[in-house]
This record gives structure tokens, sequence and C-alpha cells, in this order.
């Protein structure tokens, strides 16, 4: 980006944000860990991974198919089990609200861990309320994640995965994988109150390093898509901005699919064909049908994607990844100026095979495939276009959730 102040011109490089690594969160969990209980050592550690999604955008909650993977960006969780009830929980995220340590008792059936304040504190007490076996002992840990807040990566779920992976290890379950990520969208759901689809607590406990994950959202079946290709590259660009239509509009874009579902006699729009939908066409208002319209053709979408990915055939999958975006911002109407501004700015890079939104929308961060070459002039670019400040991740896909060893 160049700007001119008097008589100087100042270039600033476009850059990727380091991602920090999970050693160092790991041992500054520890260190903190020791420095508030008394010097002693966590003896347990965790970490879960945000996600960025591909492609699919929306449809979880309608049952269909997703294509996210799991990031190298993680929330770790340090801790150990101790004699009482209660619970003392630490976060070293700046971003999250005060205060940062929070205290609870366990719940018990009388009293279940209700809602309250701090708000980060929300997705710990409900992953401890929603965790498959109980009772569970006290703990106390320390929480650090390098997973951007509120970025539209999957902070939360992040935490929620982590949380669930942290109660394994003091108190173990079956270790079913898909109940644990069900049980942390229930968390999200009671305590977070944000009636969220599956894919992004699926994904944080099931990503597989050097892959994306085609999740159904309707068997709950995965299939693992190999994306390791050392010519290409998964830029994330964070718009560094957040709409608070996010809170009212996802749990209205919901409602009005499931209304959709309804009047064409489906019980999801899974079910649903273009034809089903023409032919309804009437009983729709113009707002629902353009609603369902994007669901039943993202879900189509996902599935020719993963046909194109499987051959390599990245052209077609980032064609697939802007008719996404399109229809995110015609027919579902979740984008908004800045991530319009980062995708346009994108698609005139060279080597750019694709870029759209990615997650909820209403801010947040856009995804774009590209020809490893193509990346820092990519990121030059968008930089130069954008009137507000990205930050870039160059990403690869991760491992989901995990027992760390200490
Ligand atoms: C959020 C939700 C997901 C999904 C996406 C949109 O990230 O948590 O369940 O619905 O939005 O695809």
């Amino acid at each position: 980006m160049a700007s001119t102040t008097g008589n100087h011109t100042i270039v600033t490089m476009a850059k990727s944000c380091p991602i920090q690594n999970v050693a160092d969160l790991l041992s500054e969990a520890r260190r903190v860990y020791r420095e508030r209980f008394d010097g002693d050592d966590a003896n347990i550690a965790v970490c879960a991974p945000g996600r960025v999604n591909l492609i699919g955008e929306h449809t979880d909650y309608n049952q269909g198919f997703v294509l996210p993977m799991a990031l190298p960006m993680v929330t770790v969780m340090v801790g150990s089990k101790t004699s009482g009830q209660n619970c003392c929980v630490v976060t070293l995220t700046e971003a999250a609200d005060e205060p940062r340590v929070v205290d609870f008792d366990l719940p018990t059936e009388l009293t279940p861990l209700l809602r309250g304040q701090p708000n980060w504190a929300n997705y710990v007490k409900g992953v401890v309320q929603h965790y498959r076996v109980q009772p569970i002992p006290g703990f106390r840990a320390v929480i650090a994640s390098s997973v951007p807040l509120g970025g539209g990566l999957s902070s939360s779920a992040s935490l929620e995965v982590a949380v669930y992976t942290f109660l394994q290890q003091l108190c173990p379950d079956d270790g079913d994988q898909v109940a644990k990520a069900v049980a942390c969208q229930q968390a999200e759901h009671t305590h977070a109150a944000v009636p969220c689809g599956i894919m992004d607590q699926f994904v944080s406990v099931l990503g597989k390093e050097g892959h994306a994950l085609l999740i159904d959202c309707r068997s709950l079946e995965a299939i693992a898509v190999p994306l390791a290709d050392p010519g290409l590259v998964i830029l994330i660009t964070n718009s560094n901005v957040r709409h608070s239509l996010t809170g009212s509009e996802y749990p209205t874009r919901r409602k009005q699919c499931e209304e959709a579902a309804v009047i064409l006699g489906k019980s999801s729009l899974r079910d649903a064909t273009l034809q089903d939908l023409e032919a309804a066409k009437d009983r729709l208002d113009s707002v629902t049908y353009r609603r369902a319209r994007h669901v039943i053709e993202e879900i189509e979408r996902t599935s020719q994607a993963v046909e194109a990915l499987k051959k390599g055939d990245y052209k077609e999958f980032g064609k697939l990844m802007v008719e996404s975006h399109n229809s995110l911002r015609e027919n579902y109407e979740v984008s908004c100026p800045e991530l319009e501004e980062l995708v346009s700015a994108a698609l005139e890079v060279d080597g750019v095979f694709g870029s759209r939104m990615t997650g909820g929308g209403f801010g947040g961060c856009t995804v774009t495939l590209l020809q490893a070459h193509a990346t820092e002039r990519a990121m030059e670019h968008i930089q130069e276009k954008y009137h507000g400040s990205p930050t870039f991740y160059i990403t690869t896909p991760s491992e989901g959730a995990r027992a760390l060893r200490l």
C-alpha cells in the first residue's frame, strides 16, 4: 500500500500474520497456571482448532453439505483436577470481556449452570453442563488462543471443543467424536444463545491434517478430501469488522429456511430440488424464495466443488466459490461492503482461482484459493484496494482437537 504524506511516500508491504504456534501458547498457559495457582504445574493440556469453510455456507442447519477445514490456529487449555466442587478458569485471550478469571460450582440436577457474565465463560459453563459423563470433578484451568476472537473463524467452537477435550482427560467419556461435537453445539445453543449448525464443532473435533472435510450434516458422516497441493495456497483475509446484525440475522435466516421447507412439504431444504422450489414459487414470498434458492443451490455446489477438488480442477472449484459468494450476497443477504471489497480485489489478481466470504457473514473473513506464487501479489493488491485494514493468514488444513504432551 502506498500513501503520500508531504513529500514522502510510505510503502507498507502486505504481510501475512504469523500464527502463534501451539508450543508457545502452551508454555504461556502453563506459566500463568503456575503463577496463579501457587506454583503448581498443570497436568492436563489439550487444544482444539478454529476453522475456515471453503464452501457450503448456511447449509449445515438445513441438513446439507459443508466443506470446512481445521486451522492451525487453536485454543489451548491446561489445568488439573481438584478435590472440591469448584471450577476456576482463567483466560489469556486479550479480546475476552472482563473479568478474565471466573469461579463457579459444578452443576447438579437441581442447580444447572446458567448463562451470565463474563460472556466468554458461558462457553466453558455450557460444555461443563452438556458434558456426556456426569458428575465431573472440580478443576482449575488456563485458556489461551490464537484463533482471532469474533473473526468468523470459530473461536467459540474451538473454545467449546477445547473444554470438552479437557474434560475427557479428567473424566473420560466413550470417545464418540460425533456425540462430542453435538454436545458442544448444544452448549452454544443453550449458553451462547446462538442456534448454530454442526459444522464448526464437527470440524474442530474431526479435522484432519492436509484435508478438507466434506460433512453430511444430515447423517453426520464425513469424508476427508485431500488438500495439500504445495502449489496451492488458502489465504484468509480478516476484514477486521463485525456488524452488529450478526446476532439477530442468523436465527432469522434459520427460521426462513425452516418456513420454506414446510411450504415445500419437506422435512428440510436438503430434500428440496430447484424444481420443487419453482413449483411452489407462488406460495413463497420473494425473500423466502431467495433464501431457499441459495440453500438448495449451495448444497449442490458443495458436492460439485468436492468433485472438482478430487480432480485437482481448482479453476472449477474457484468458480463455484465465486458463485457461492454471489448467492450469499444476492439471495441470502449476509455479505457487507467490506467483504465485497475484499472478494472483488482478490478476484482481480492473476493466479487467484476463487474467493468468497466465509462463515456466518456481516463481517469476519474471506477465503481465497490461489496459486502459491501469486500470494504476495494478492495480499499487496487486496491491501491496496481495501478501505479498512486487513489481516492475512496463510493457512493449511490442520488436525482436529487433541491432548498435548506436557
Ligand atoms: C456460523 C455457524 C455455522 C454455520 C455458519 C454458516 O459459523 O456457527 O453452524 O451455520 O455460520 O455457514
